[in-house]
């Protein structure tokens, strides 16, 4: 199960920037198209609660100018489920979501969350959208996710891309081996396996491999580098690192 990595761009922090000074520029629509020319998979937006960045109307502005896979983001509330099904994208990521954390912290809790999550998932799939649960990459919640007949698991790799960062070696080690022995055991499920969060070149590259990843989701990283290099030139950066880290999978 090792073919090609599909990139996902959240281009959230496009809005960011257009919210800091309201108006419409740049416009996260742009930003859409030029990702996907870069060789961007799919684009990730999340329609957070709070609208701090993406709103109502950008997400069906990027669901109607892409030619790729839109995954919506949201949280499980009546509301988004509504927006969710009346914007109909490929996919809709589910995920945990506090007004005051800067970004989504930690992974949907699937085990005390279990009866809550069920009818969203019910919903969106009869909707015809492809449902991924953000989680921890952690037993009890990937065996949950599959309870709940998610097709998709998002594992949440912001732990471990922290440790890295604040060059914690053994932290960062057994936080990767989390990440190892959770996308073995949904592949063992059937789950198809995605990672996200707090990615960056180097992290990206390595955690492409692993063979039952089948996408990563990266978004911040990938806005701030563009301040740099632009936009299209983090992506085709990104797009190398994780085919050089897949090249080290056997087989690939
Ligand atoms: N995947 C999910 C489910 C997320 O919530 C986020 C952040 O919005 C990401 C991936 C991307 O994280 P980052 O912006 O740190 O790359």
């Amino acid at each position: 199960m090792s073919g090609k990595l599909r990139l996902g761009v959240n281009i959230d922090h496009v809005a960011t920037v257009r919210n800091a000074r309201g108006g419409a520029r740049p416009d996260p629509v742009r930003a859409a198209l030029l990702a996907i020319e870069a060789g961007a998979d799919g684009i990730t937006a999340h329609l957070r609660e709070d609208r701090r960045h993406i709103r109502d109307d950008d997400m069906r502005r990027i669901k109607a100018a892409i030619s790729k896979p839109l995954n919506f983001e949201m949280a499980a509330t009546e509301q988004m489920l509504d927006i969710a099904l009346s914007v109909a994208p490929h996919a809709a990521c589910l995920v945990p979501e506090k007004r005051t954390e800067r970004t989504t912290e930690g992974g949907l809790d699937v085990v005390g969350g279990h009866n809550h999550l069920k009818p969203f998932i019910a919903e969106l799939s009869r909707g015809g959208i492809r449902v991924s649960l953000f989680i921890e990459p952690d037993r009890e919640a990937i065996e949950s996710a599959a309870s709940l007949r998610a097709p998709v698991v998002e594992l949440h790799t912001g732990a471990w891309c922290h440790a890295v960062e604040l060059g914690q070696t053994e932290k960062a080690a057994s936080e990767f081996e989390r990440l190892r022995a959770g996308a073995a055991h949904a592949a063992r499920l059937g789950i198809e396996c995605h990672a996200g969060h707090g990615l960056d070149f180097d992290t990206a590259r390595r955690i492409s491999g692993l063979p039952e990843i089948a996408e990563l989701n990266i978004g911040h990283f990938l806005i701030g580098e563009a301040i740099f290099v632009g936009l299209a030139e983090s992506i085709r950066t990104m797009r190398k690192a994780m085919d050089e880290g897949r090249r080290t999978v056997q087989g690939a």
